[in-house]
């Protein structure tokens, strides 16, 4: 049986505190509409047919809101306390129902096999343990479920850019709230027993994050 710090590894709660927690919501709200032009676009395709329970994992303050319908049933699990007052306001000036939970995608505050649809939106590069994420992803998906995601992820092995993002790894992971700019996210997914994947990569011409995937899981 896993402890819970082995599953979990730091908790960047422990490195940076409150204040640091205060400061990376913070940092998220200001920077949101920034990252939206590169990836506006691709989000409002993903999300455009989305219908009946959506569940959201690590929404941050909320910039994917005004890509989703409004009549969807919306739960958002995100652990930083200091993001929901910005994402709470941003739920009320889109008149959306949202259900806002404090939680960890490791351990989904969810019944099994009860949502349509996970969304993760670069997130999956800051959880502490991918494979517990994406098998919580699963537990909670309905059958043929399907789970949507964009994300940042490792560059190809060899690449000058991989070389960078390993070097740089362990720094960035205290400046970046716990993010990996190297995880070869893809494996995981394509490892975590979803019947099927489709993805593609697309550069967002970012520094040390450009190379991105996007794509659906389904249950
Ligand atoms: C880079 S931000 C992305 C926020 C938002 N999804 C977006 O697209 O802008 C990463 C988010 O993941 C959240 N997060 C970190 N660890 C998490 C975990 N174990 N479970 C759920 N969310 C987590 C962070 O608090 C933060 O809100």
């Amino acid at each position: 049986m896993m402890t819970v710090n082995q599953i979990m590894g730091d908790s960047p709660n422990q490195i940076y505190g409150n204040f640091g927690k205060r400061f990376f919501a913070w940092m998220m709200a200001k920077s949101s509409g920034t990252y939206d032009k590169i990836a506006g676009e691709r989000k409002r395709s993903l999300f455009a047919n989305l219908q009946g329970k959506v569940l959201e994992i690590g929404p941050g303050t909320g910039p994917n809101l005004p890509y989703y319908p409004k009549d969807i049933h919306w739960i958002g699990i995100e652990p930083n306390l200091h993001t929901h007052s910005y994402l709470k306001k941003q739920a009320e000036k889109l008149n959306l129902n949202i259900d806002l939970r404090i939680g960890n995608a490791e351990w989904l505050d969810a019944e099994d096999n009860s949502i349509d649809t996970v969304v993760s939106t670069l997130v999956l590069c800051s959880v502490p343990n991918i494979n517990y994420t994406l098998q919580a992803i699963i537990r909670v998906l309905k059958p043929g479920g399907r789970f949507l995601f964009l994300e940042h992820v490792a560059a190809p092995q060899g690449s000058l850019l991989r070389q960078l993002q390993n070097r740089i790894s362990p720094i960035w992971k205290v400046i970046g709230d716990g993010c990996h700019p190297d995880r070869e996210t893809w494996i995981a997914l394509e490892n975590a027993g979803f019947s099927s994947i489709n993805y593609e990569r697309f550069d967002a011409k970012l520094p040390i994050v450009s190379p991105h995937i996007i794509g659906i899981a389904t249950k």
